[in-house]
């Protein structure tokens, strides 16, 4: 009996030193023996890959959470963190594998957290730009060449654009975030950053059809986006406040539209947004780009309860399947609220679904299979985040059986050719006023 119970706690003790994950900098081995460990101590809750390799042929891990680790379950939607593209800025790549631990530790013990990972699969990058922060020797607060990949690449103009040509060569990390866009039904996303304390939204760039003359590029859902950025910012220790890190640069509320702040182009928050159907936001976390190892306990406590609060609105709006008569899924149709079309319109993953984030009140959701119909319904959307599920409204058309094709969203700047078409709206509009001025006088 005795020697039974010290087994036990022999063993308990021995996970408890497996899941214990100290306050330092995790270096490439160490960051992949930690997944590992807490992979091999959650088999059940976590799934483990590489998504692909940097330059100099670092793994770019993925650790996914949630009740269904390895695959996407209809109605639950698909949230990512993304730390470290700027390999200098280290304070996101350490306190996502806390976050890690926090959450596999608490499964099963708070049951909100229990309730947050049986309804939602949570992607974890700690690093997508492992070569720059081997590269950055010590820490160091301002800017290094660790920002940059092993090529000197900069990853956050590494993306296409939507509003100008980038001319840049796609560099692997960017490629491999891209195919992972692409291969999963993201909705919600943020990019952890440092040497600033702001909570950015998109746009990051833009024209004047996001009107950007005024200094704000403005996207459809704007207002979805400011709710998004001050969830982060009111729920961090101190971003809310505003300060930023000297006077010269202040946040009213912490959060700032990217494009007020200054103007980027290839970024991957726009890149998420127009062409990955995933609303990303951009976290600044610390003014200090590579602090002290000291400091991380504190920044990991200051960001806590807003990490876990940002995953939750995940679950805002309105979500659903497209079907056919008979109950199958219609890919491809284009799922949007009226009054806030995409430049490249959302559209229904594989298995008919669509998610759409939007804060509570009415909306009529427009469900179109291109080329044959649309149908309307209006919804009054509550606030649903408290309860880890979003309103659910399914589209069901009557024919027995549809084929949609599937539509290539075109990587050319797409708010280019918006700005092209409604500048040449204008001299078309001048003539037909003067034909119609014409035809009067003549009657
Ligand atoms: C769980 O969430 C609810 C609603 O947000 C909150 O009132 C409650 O305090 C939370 N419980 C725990 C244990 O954190
Ligand atoms: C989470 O899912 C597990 C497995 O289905 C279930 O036993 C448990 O009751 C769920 N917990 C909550 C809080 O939803
Ligand atoms: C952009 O394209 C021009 C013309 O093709 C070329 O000369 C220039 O080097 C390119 N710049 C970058 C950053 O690739
Ligand atoms: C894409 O999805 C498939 C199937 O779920 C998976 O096997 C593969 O690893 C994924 N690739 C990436 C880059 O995420
Ligand atoms: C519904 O969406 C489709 C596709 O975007 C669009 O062509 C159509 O005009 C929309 N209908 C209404 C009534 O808004
Ligand atoms: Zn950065």
């Amino acid at each position: 009996m005795r020697a039974a119970t010290g087994e036990v706690a022999a063993v308990l003790c021995l996970l408890a030193l497996a899941a214990a994950l100290d306050f330092g900098y995790h270096h490439a081995e160490e960051l992949e023996a930690y997944l590992r460990e807490v992979h091999a101590a959650h088999p059940a809750l976590t799934h483990l890959h590489s998504i692909g390799r940097s330059v100099e042929g670092r793994d770019l891990w993925v650790l996914v959470l949630g009740r269904f680790p390895t695959q996407h379950k209809i109605g639950i939607p698909e949230f990512k963190y993304v730390a470290n593209m700027h390999g200098d800025e280290t304070v996101g790549r350490e306190i996502l594998l806390h976050l890690i631990d926090y959450l596999v530790t608490s499964y099963g013990r708070d049951p909100n957290i229990t309730k947050l990972l049986n309804n939602t699969r949570i992607h974890i990058m700690p690093t997508m730009n492992p070569d720059g922060f081997e590269a950055t020797k010590v820490p160091h607060c301002y800017y290094s060449r660790g920002r940059y990949n092993k090529n000197g690449e900069d990853l956050n103009r590494n993306f296409p654009d939507a509003f100008e040509n980038n001319n840049v060569t796609i560099q692997p990390e960017t490629r491999a975030v891209m195919n992972w866009i692409k291969n999963e039904t993201f909705v919600l996303s943020a990019n952890l950053h440092g040497g600033a304390l702001v909570a950015s939204y998109t746009f990051d760039n833009g024209n004047s059809v996001t009107g950007s003359s005024k200094g704000y590029s403005r996207s459809p859902d704007d207002d979805v986006f400011i709710h998004l950025a001050k969830t982060y910012s009111f729920n961090h220790a101190s971003m809310y406040k505003g300060t930023g890190c000297d006077s010269r640069q202040t946040f009213p509320d912490g959060i700032t539209n990217g494009y007020s702040w200054y103007q980027l182009e290839g970024g991957m928050q726009d890149y998420n947004y127009v062409w990955g159907q995933c609303f990303e936001i951009t976290l600044e976390l610390s003014c200090c780009k590579y602090p002290p190892a000291d400091q991380l306990e504190k920044f990991w406590m200051d960001n806590k309860v807003a990490l876990v609060e940002y995953i939750k609105q995940v679950h805002l709006g309105v979500k659903g399947q497209v079907t056919d008569r008979n109950g199958n899924p219609i890919p491809n149709a284009i799922v949007e609220a009226q009054g806030r079309s995409h430049v490249c319109p959302y559209r229904t993953n594989a298995h008919g679904e669509y998610f759409l984030l939007l804060l509570p009140g009415k909306y009529v959701i427009n469900a179109t299979v291109p080329g044959f119909k649309s149908m309307l319904k209006t919804v009054e959307i509550p606030d649903n985040t408290a309860n880890f599920n979003a309103l659910k409204q399914d589209f069901s058309f009557s024919e027995v059986s549809i084929r949609t094709r599937p539509a290539s969203c075109p990587k050319v700047p797409l708010y280019q050719e918006l700005e092209r078409s409604s500048a040449a709206v204008k001299p078309t509009l001048h003539l037909l006023v003067l034909m119609a001025a014409v035809i009067l006088l003549f009657r």
